[in-house]
């Protein structure tokens, strides 16, 4: 089992014999405590539900092996991060913003849409690192905090994606509408 990157909650290692990814997670108390009390789902079970919602809007996600409360086992996609692909190419960019309005217009929160949490394979989007996303239930997330954490990820280089995702939504930069 190879490791593959340690985060500040969670780990991911390869297995190379079966070809999948290994995510398991070792959340804080406090939030332990909120799966607990089902405020909000255990991760493992948000990667199932979460996968579900993107698929149903279009969006590939990677084939699920099992999932635990604490543990996710993902086919390996073999894609090629977005990152690495998104700035030679209209129509990952425009993938990329399908994706991300789509986010929007649905009220689906992730604090970690950057372009390496998409990888590409045959030349379509998936995206993983799916417990960091949050589907709406009661309420729906805050719009400007999704924007915000958008706009800190897109940066340098990338910046010009953000400019084009607030001209699709019809926001200027205060995200005001435009008129
Ligand atoms: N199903 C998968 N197929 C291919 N690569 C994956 C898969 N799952 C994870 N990875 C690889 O592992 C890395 C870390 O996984 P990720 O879920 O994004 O964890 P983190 O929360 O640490 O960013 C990804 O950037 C990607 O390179
Ligand atoms: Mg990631």
């Amino acid at each position: 089992m190879e490791l593959i990157q340690s985060g500040k909650y969670s780990l991911v290692h390869y297995d190379a014999e079966r070809d999948h990814f290994i995510k398991t997670f070792q959340p804080k108390t406090f939030d332990r405590l909120r799966y607990a009390l089902r405020i909000r789902p255990y991760p493992g079970h948000n990667v199932v539900l979460i996968a579900k919602r993107l698929e149903a809007l279009g969006i590939a996600t990677p084939t699920i092996v099992e999932t635990q409360r604490y543990r996710s086992v993902t086919e390996n996609i073999r894609g090629t991060p977005l990152k690495r692909l998104i700035l030679d190419s209209p129509m990952l960019q425009e993938q990329y913003l399908d994706a991300l309005t789509a986010f929007d217009h649905h009220g689906i929160h992730c604090r970690g849409l950057h372009t390496n949490n998409f990888l590409v394979r045959d030349e379509r989007l998936f995206a993983i690192d799916l417990d960091a996303y949050k589907a709406p239930r009661w309420l729906r997330y805050s719009r400007r905090e999704y924007l915000d954490c958008l706009r800190r990820s897109l940066k340098g280089e990338e910046a010009f994606l953000f400019a084009r995702l607030l001209e699709r939504l019809g926001l200027d930069e205060h995200y005001q509408p435009l008129r």
